[in-house]
């Protein structure tokens, strides 16, 4: 995954990197480095560990004079986390310096040649090869240069490069990783991701795979795959600069949490028209909406439990068949693809690889591809054939909360969409969708203000070993975002099961005091769930439930509840959640977890 970021100004380049690579430590955060021109040589400092050690290392970034430079937050994956693997790495010579987010497959082979030219490495990485080929390859140009060593990388890389041949130029190169290109006030910069300069500019510049940027201070060059020069049009960022700060929140994990009414507002209500689902960004041809035979929708972690949301919801309002899939087992399962069928590709980055590539994928069988995007301009928004944004802006906190609930209410827009198109709901389902919508981000709003009996359940079972969430139907795809969202912060293993399913196996794991969360928000499974619930408590569980308001039964039958407001069965999902991030959140905030930065994990995977 890792953040980079490249500043080429007059000012020192180090503190201003360091300013960035904060905001990009969301991305990576198990070591750091930068590298800086200065006086026709290469300085290079990097350690393991959080970005603070490398501020406190360079006295933030004031020991280290130059106003050229690369900086870089990492995610490990080749070569365990220390300073000799953490970047930039220099080449054999010390010519070049590089910082790679991506994965270099055919490394190897690279390194052996290397090796056998004389080349020594001074890491595990796969990205220290790319330091050395560009110095095997460098032929006095560094266009040319870069191109001809990224000919022979097999994977997936942005990279940036310092040359003290040119010490006025930072370059860049992308291939299926991110990299805008940032212009400045005689200064310019690379970056992975655009929140982490919204403080320097709002002109950006999309850099596409192949494309190689040339910045000096005055200037910024792109060259196409060609290696010819061509203009790039830029592109204007409105966002408010305070959606990527915390805004007097601990954490951005509570800050997003809080968001979601607005976030939800933005999504539903510009799609909402006169008594009409309009989805103007879509542009799908009506003939052809009424011929679709069946939907797949890929996406990772959260994104895929929303996709599985949508399954139901798409399957009980249009009667289509769909598949909902795992993105890296889709894009090698060889999923049989029609030109009938619709793929819906949803992720809140834009930039996770393995959904890019089952995006590809459905493209290369000729197969149209709707994206549920966050990241405005993002790989995966330019890609597919048609884009719905969720409108639910920066997300920082590596667990996604915002990103997830907009998620769901886009998979609503386009079901509702889709039905109205094809006269699958009448005018009056549809009309109730609408006001059911409408009304969501006010009744999110009225669960978020008073969250006490949460917390406070969060400190009776803080210190539990294992958690088990269940629930059917929609309920069920709930239980694996909550028990996600638990595992991930918290630390605390933790399981979701279909709770019909609990009998053939994990039931044997309930044990007197073990603590069973049971969603029962679906009017249709309740009495199920009942039965469930029961079988759970009779092994000695203790069983948080949450329920809807009124549900007196259920609430006599377990150990705790907590009722949510009705809407309707499909949004039921988004106020539910709503509690499970917020327990989640307080479990790890009280096993005294770095919340926003949970270990091993990173928000935007970039890498297969
Ligand atoms: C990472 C994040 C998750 C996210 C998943 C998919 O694992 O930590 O929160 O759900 O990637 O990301 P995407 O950006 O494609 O939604």
């Amino acid at each position: 995954m890792c953040g980079i970021m490249g500043y080429a100004g007059h000012r020192q380049a180090a503190p201003i990197l360091l300013e960035a690579l904060k905001k990009l430590e969301y991305r990576g955060y198990d070591s750091a480095g930068m590298a800086v021109i200065d006086r026709g040589a290469i300085q290079v400092r990097k350690t393991r560990g959080r970005l603070q050690l490398l501020a406190n290392m360079t006295a933030d970034g004031r020991d280290m004079p130059g106003s050229m430079g690369i900086g870089h937050t990492r995610w490990a994956t080749h070569g365990e986390p220390s300073d000799r693997n953490s970047h930039p790495h220099l080449s054999h010579n010390g010519h070049f310096a590089v910082v790679h987010n991506g994965i270099i497959e055919n490394y190897r082979p690279l390194k052996e040649m290397l090796i056998l030219k004389g080349y020594v490495f001074r890491s595990d990485t796969d990205s220290e090869v790319i330091s050395n080929l560009i110095e095997f390859y460098d032929q006095g140009d560094l266009v040319k240069t870069l191109m001809t060593a990224a000919q022979h990388l097999e994977g997936s890389y942005a990279l940036g490069v310092l040359s003290v041949d040119e010490p006025d130029v930072i370059a860049a190169i992308r291939k299926d990783s991110p990299l805008i290109v940032g212009r400045g006030e005689k200064e310019n910069y690379i970056v992975s991701d655009i929140p982490a300069i919204l403080n320097l500019t709002r002109e950006v510049y999309l850099l596409e795979d192949g494309e190689v940027a040339l910045l000096t201070p005055e200037s910024i060059v792109f060259h196409n795959a060609y290696g010819d020069r061509f203009e790039k049009e830029p592109f204007h960022v409105d966002w408010d600069v305070s959606a990527a700060e915390k805004g007097g929140y601990e954490h951005f994990m509570m800050k997003e949490m809080m968001e979601q009414p607005a976030a939800l507002r933005e999504t539903i209500r510009p799609r909402i028209k006169d008594g009409r689902f309009i989805l103007d960004d879509l542009k799908l041809d009506p003939d052809w909406i009424r011929h679709i035979s069946m939907v797949y929708i890929v996406a990772c972690g959260s994104a895929y439990h929303a996709g599985r949301l949508g399954k139901n919801l798409l399957e009980s309002k249009l009667g289509i068949p769909v598949e909902v899939d795992i993105a890296s087992e889709f894009r090698y399962r060889r999923p049989i693809l029609k030109p009938d069928h619709l793929v819906i590709i949803i992720s809140q980055s834009g930039e996770t690889a393995d959904s890019i590539a089952a995006l590809r994928e459905a493209k290369a069988h000729g197969v149209r591809t709707l994206a549920i995007v966050n990241v405005v301009g993002s790989t995966i928004a330019r890609e597919a054939d048609y884009t719905l944004y969720t409108w639910a802006g920066p997300e920082i906190a590596v667990a996604t909360t915002k990103g997830y609930t907009s998620q769901i209410a886009a998979l609503v827009l386009v079901t509702m969409y889709l039905a109205q198109e094809t006269g699958k709901m009448s005018d009056e389902e549809l009309g109730e969708a609408q006001e059911m919508l409408l009304r969501l981000p006010e009744v999110t709003e009225g669960v978020l203000s008073d969250h006490r009996e949460v917390q406070r359940l969060a400190s009776l079972f803080f210190n539990c070993k294992d958690i088990y969430f269940v629930g059917r139907g929609i309920d069920f795809s709930l239980s694996l975002e909550g028990s996600l969202k638990l595992k991930e912060i918290s630390y605390i293993h933790s399981e979701a099961q279909a709770a019909g399913e609990l009998k053939h196996g994990t039931i044997s794991l309930i044990q007197p005091g073990t603590l069973v969360i049971a969603l029962v928000t679906q009017k249709r499974l309740r009495e199920k769930m009942q039965s469930n619930i029961q079988e759970v408590k009779a092994r000695g569980a203790v069983v948080i439930a949450i329920t809807l308001q009124g549900d007196e039964d259920i609430k006599h039958v377990v150990d705790h509840s907590l009722p949510i407001p009705y809407l309707s069965d499909e949004l039921q999902p988004v106020i539910a959640i709503l509690l499970l991030q917020l327990f989640a959140y307080y479990v790890a905030a009280l096993n005294g977890n770095d919340v926003d930065k949970p270990r091993n994990l990173a928000k935007s995977v970039t890498v297969e």
